[in-house]
């Protein structure tokens, strides 16, 4: 049994097989149709011929070209008669050639006596005239005979030319014939017109009976009966609603004008799998094919095809049933797109897993590179803080030389001011009394009244007591200046300890007692370095603060300006101290300028990085504690200069008000 997957050659010649049984069928199909409309014009043109013999309907035409003639002749013969009987002999020839010049028909005419002889002629007469039997007259050639009274005169002989053509044409110029053939063609086209016509509209299904329709239009599928020529017999509802036409137009027409399609849309379609299978007298099934409906949609069938045969095993036609598969056939195309979406989704996913895993074994790899830097990292971090803290402590320690440093050249003035003061000759003399009163023991009174030298010791003890208290008074201040360096620096070392930190004690103190202090310390013999001190003091409220860590700063200020001033060598130097109030901000305001060397500019930005310093015997810790220990007395430190050999300011501001957070 055929099917769609054959061989594409073999299908080819088998098409090419089929299309010519086709041809051949096409013809047999139309025969009887042909036969029929034959005979219907046969039978019409001999009933018009039967009409035509009975009632003599048709006029003859060789007849009416002969009455015509004959009248014309005996017309002739009258008149030429009378023009003989008158002797006008040239007359008649003249009218002889005139006629036969206008009528071309006229091949020669003769008038002639009784006896034969010529009176008039025009034309070769001779040759032209055939003498009819008799007195007759033929078509071609016509004569009249002339009385002269009673008595026969002559005769009027007309030759015409036999008309041209063969007798074909003849017959067929014949309006009748012609008549004839158009009734007969256009019979034969109207017949066959109406007959087909009429034959489609004869509705077969009339014959089918209702119950059997009805079971036909239940079926889901379209069924078709068809005969031999491919004509619907019968069809359901089903099929009607699938091609989208009615029933009533389907009855009669052939099920191969419906637009149908092969499945691959390369090949035309040749052959119907029905028409195959009436030639085949064999079943043909599962066979697609596709519909273009008139209303545009495309319809996928799966046809089966049976043939039906009578019982001396003739085919009669074929029962093709339609299965209806678009629907499905489009969902099997997207289950076909989503299959293979599915597919390049899986492949990717595939690739994907794939990178994934390289992903995660470069991690891994990642990871322990990371870990194994992450310990490093912590190891080098152990490091840095054990070398940070050693940094820190030496810092802290070199902080803390340095203002301890600070207080320690003051405390040596104060030692010298006391050696001075206890080395003074008195003491020696003092001694050198007592002596001389362990030697004139027993006699004291006497040595002290008459002894030149004796005598003069009550005044000069006198004197003695007098520079004694005098130098008691000074020690008294040395030893308490003392202290009060020695407590400095015990807070110094203090403070240092933990510098970074605030909420250090604090305290009410002056600005001014605090700006004195630190003078003393920073610059106790002013005049020794040729400086002057100004002293420009606005009343400032006793403030809560850290004295100690207060005097710190200043003392660092004042001891750079004086370093400042030292290292330059001209000009006038000059140290003006100045304390105020910021109003606006409620800060007490320290100010230390100088007349000293002043700062380059590009130096301004890092005056309070630690370890900087321009100085030879400098370590650049000054400023950077004193500008940490002005922050964390809630306060700020800002150092200015017009540039080299101007000068500097540095100014501390300070909270009046004690801040909560800081105390
Ligand atoms: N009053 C000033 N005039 C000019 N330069 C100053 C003054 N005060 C500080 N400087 C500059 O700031 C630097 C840092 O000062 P400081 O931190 O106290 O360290 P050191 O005094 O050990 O140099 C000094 O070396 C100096 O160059
Ligand atoms: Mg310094």
């Amino acid at each position: 049994m055929p099917s769609a997957g054959l061989g594409v050659e073999r299908f080819d010649i088998e098409r090419q097989a089929a299309r010519d049984t086709h041809d051949v069928r096409e013809v047999m199909r139309v025969t009887p149709l042909v036969w029929i409309s034959l005979g219907l014009v046969s039978l019409t043109i001999s009933v018009m011929l039967a009409g035509s013999s009975l009632v003599d309907l048709v006029p003859n035409h060789d007849r009416q070209v002969f009455e015509y003639r004959r009248d014309l002749a005996e017309a002739l013969a009258v008149q030429y008669s009378a023009l003989a009987a008158r002797d006008q002999i040239e007359t008649i020839q003249f009218a002889m050639e005139t006629l036969a010049k206008r009528n071309h028909e006229i091949s020669s005419l003769a008038l002639l006596q009784k006896d034969g002889s010529i009176v008039a002629q025009v034309g070769a007469h001779a040759q032209a005239w055939v003498q009819p039997p008799g007195e007759q007259s033929t078509l071609q050639s016509l004569q009249v005979p002339i009385f002269s009274g009673d008595q026969p005169w002559g005769v009027l002989q007309l030759a015409f030319r036999e008309s041209e053509g063969s007798d074909i044409d003849r017959f067929l110029s014949d309006p009748w014939i012609r008549f004839l053939a158009f009734v007969g063609v256009m019979g034969f086209i109207g017949y066959l017109f109406f007959m087909k016509r009429t034959l489609r509209q004869l509705d077969p299904s009339g014959i089918v009976p209702t119950r059997v329709k009805a079971a036909l239009d239940a079926l889901t599928q379209g069924v078709v009966m068809i005969d031999t020529r491919d004509l619907i017999v019968l069809t359901n509802d089903s099929f009607s609603r699938a091609v989208n036409k009615p029933v009533t137009s389907l009855i009669g027409s052939d099920l191969g004008t419906l637009a149908w399609k092969s499945v691959t849309p390369t090949d035309s379609l040749m052959v119907y799998p029905w028409t195959r299978a009436i030639m085949d007298r064999q079943s043909l099934d599962n066979i697609p094919l596709i519909m273009n409906r008139s209303d545009g949609d495309q319809r996928k069938f799966i046809v089966n095809t049976v043939p039906i045969m009578d019982d001396g095993s003739t085919v009669r036609g074929a029962l093709v049933s339609f299965h209806d598969v678009t629907e499905l056939d489009r969902a099997n195309s997207q289950l076909k797109d989503a299959n293979s979406e599915l597919e390049a989704s899986r492949v990717q996913i595939l690739q994907k897993n794939q990178e994934l895993e390289a992903t995660n074994t470069t991690l891994h790899v990642e990871m322990d590179q990371r870990k194994k830097a992450e310990a490093e990292k912590e190891k080098l971090y152990q490091q840095l803080m054990n070398a940070s803290r050693q940094a820190g402590m030496a810092d802290v320690a070199s902080s803390v030389l340095h203002n301890v440093g600070n207080v320690l050249n003051s405390i040596n003035v104060s030692t010298d001011t006391l050696l001075k003061t206890l080395k003074k000759p008195m003491v020696g003399d003092v001694c050198r009394i007592a002596s001389m009163f362990n030697e004139h023991q027993e006699n004291l009174q006497e040595f002290l009244t008459v002894d030149p030298k004796g005598k003069q010791i009550p005044s000069y003890l006198g004197l003695v007591a007098e520079s004694l208290s005098g130098s008691h008074q000074t020690i008294q201040g040395e030893l308490d200046s003392l202290v009060k360096k020695v407590d400095h620096i015990k807070q110094v070392i203090m403070s240092q300890q933990d510098i970074a930190r605030a909420g250090n004690i604090r305290e009410p103190a002056s600005a001014e007692d605090l700006m004195e202090q630190a003078v003393v310390m920073a610059l106790p013999e002013p005049e020794k370095c040729h400086i002057q001190i100004v002293r420009d003091y606005s009343a400032v409220p006793m403030m809560m603060t850290d004295r100690h860590q207060v005097l710190q700063v200043l003392v660092n200020l004042i001891t750079n300006a004086k370093n400042a001033m030292v290292e330059h060598s001209g000009g006038t130097r000059r140290l003006t101290l100045r304390i105020g109030v910021l109003s606006a901000k409620a800060f007490a305001q320290f100010e230390v300028i100088d007349t000293g060397i002043g700062i380059k500019p590009e130096h301004l930005p890092r005056l309070f990085a630690q370890g900087f310093t321009t100085r030879k015997a400098g370590h650049g810790l000054g400023l950077h504690s004193a500008a940490i220990v002005a922050k964390n007395l809630g306060g700020t430190l800002h150092g200015q200069s017009a540039g080299e050999g101007c000068g500097a300011t540095f100014t501390l501001e300070l909270p009046l008000v004690v801040v909560e957070a800081a105390a």
